[in-house]
């Protein structure tokens, strides 16, 4: 993904956003980059990927989802259909691996 991509799409929250806003607030947990115009409040879609960019900040390395926006867009539309996140997606851009990412979007992480 590069930094003009859309991490959040509900709120067109871009990579590049997110990272200004990581690096200038040092947020100490994820679910205050909501602080970022509103990033994850929406869908949720994007709950797990903006966990795993506050990891990577909070691990000192520039944060980064290794997913084209492409198959990205198109696993959200997929989890609105069903419900149901594409956990290969997830995996994909790194963010399956943070240990502490939760299931429940809502957990406020
Ligand atoms: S894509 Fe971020 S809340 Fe919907």
């Amino acid at each position: 993904m590069d930094a003009d991509d859309q991490v959040c799409l509900c709120f067109r929250v871009t990579l590049r956003k997110i990272r200004t806003y990581l690096r200038n607030e040092d947020p100490p947990v994820a679910s205050l980059i909501s602080e970022c115009l509103g990033a994850g409040t929406g869908c949720q879609w994007c709950v797990p990927f903006l966990k795993h960019l506050h990891a990577e900040h909070q691990a000192g390395r520039t944060p980064d989802l290794k997913v084209s926006p492409e198959r990205y867009a198109d696993a959200r539309k997929g989890f609105h259909t069903s419900g149901e996140r594409d956990e290969g997606v997830v995996r994909e851009a790194g963010a399956g691996d943070d240990p502490d990412r939760a299931t429940d979007p809502s957990s406020g992480q």
